[in-house]
């Protein structure tokens, strides 16, 4: 079974065809992060209309690399939400028209969930498809839920952030440390010059639940800058202290979770997910083997989007033409 996908829910115009949700053989991004960047951040209006002039070239693109006509696709599917409601309207629509154009079945596809799905296409190091009951930590700009898995057509969302999302904190700070936007990434670089244990930040444990909270550490991280005069702040050692608290964090409540719930695997995913000290230390903490996507995956694509539209297809998820996009749609 073959399937275009199409992702548009933030600031990334994607789409990919994958083969039997494991295959992709093809696979286009058109990041708008030179666009937003002179704003600091994503601003909504200007990544709808970059979605619309970036849309049919990248499904193109992907269908290029696939070397197929839209004779050979089985299945059209678009992320539905959650996002921008403008933006996951540009991938929506197009998806619509074209499914209703070839007489192509049609299927909305969670973001969140397509996030998890990015740890079953297959890569170079793991041909094995991960195992249920699998305990994922999702971790983007805008969501960080810990979330089991015990069959393609049953989540259950145990934790959630009660403020910030994890990405989104490490955007603001890197804002507050003057590194600019993304903030994921240049943290990452900026931390690895930096002593992580200098200055020991504040961890929200919020025990006996699974829920994060990361306003605080965003708050004290704000309050330490502040103690320094302008052009002597550590940046790199505050960089790495923060990362180290946040993936501190993120690692133990996933590893606890794999252990209460019993899972056979821990699988991360999300943008923040790309983050290598995150990495190490779930890698280190969990009790049973994890699965974490190649970097390329972690970040917003389309790929993941057909990984997931095909597993929803096979266990009976159907959508209609008439689907509208959902900006808010929890994980599960
Ligand atoms: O999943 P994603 O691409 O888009 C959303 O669905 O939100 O995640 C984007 C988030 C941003 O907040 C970005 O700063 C963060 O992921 N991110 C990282 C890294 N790479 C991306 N955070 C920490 N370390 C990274 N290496
Ligand atoms: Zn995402």
């Amino acid at each position: 079974m073959r399937v275009l996908a199409i992702e548009t829910s933030c600031d990334e115009t994607a789409a990919a065809v994958v083969r039997d949700g494991r295959t992709v053989e093809g696979n286009s991004v058109a990041s708008q992060i030179e666009i937003h960047q002179p704003f600091g951040g994503v601003v909504p209006e200007v990544a709808s209309r970059a979605h619309v002039s970036a849309m049919a070239p990248v499904i193109k693109e992907a269908m290029a690399q696939a070397e197929i006509g839209w004779e050979q696709l089985d299945l059209v599917a678009a992320t539905m939400g959650p996002g921008l409601a403008g933006s996951l309207l540009i991938g929506l629509n197009t998806a619509k028209g074209l499914a209703y154009g070839r007489g192509l079945p049609l299927l909305g596809v969670n973001h969140l969930v397509g996030h998890i799905y990015a740890n079953w296409i297959l890569d170079d190091s793991e041909d094995e498809e991960p195992e249920f009951p699998l305990l994922c930590l999702v971790v983007s700009g805008g969501h960080s839920d810990l979330v089991l898995m015990r069959g393609h057509d049953d989540l259950v969302r145990i934790g959630r952030t009660l403020d910030d999302a994890a990405g989104e904190a490490f955007d603001k700070v890197a804002r507050i440390l003057g590194l600019g936007f993304p903030g994921g990434p240049i943290m990452q670089k900026t931390a690895a010059e930096g002593d992580a244990s200098r200055y020991p930040l504040p961890r929200a444990w919020l025990k006996g639940t699974y829920d994060f909270s990361f306003s605080g550490l965003k708050t004290a991280t704000l309050h330490l800058v502040q103690r320094f005069p302008q052009g002597q702040v550590p940046v790199p050692d505050i960089a790495a202290s923060f990362q180290e608290a946040v993936a501190d964090v993120l690692s133990a409540k996933t590893a606890q979770a794999a252990e209460e719930f019993g899972a056979r695997q821990v699988a991360v995913a999300g943008g923040v997910s790309a983050n290598r000290r995150l990495r190490e230390m779930v890698q280190s903490r969990s009790p049973v083997p994890v699965r974490m996507p190649p970097l390329h995956y972690c970040t917003d694509n389309a790929a993941m989007i057909g990984s997931a539209a095909y597993y929803r297809w096979m266990s009976g998820a159907r959508t209609e033409l008439d689907v509208d996009v959902q900006p808010n749609l929890p994980v599960a």
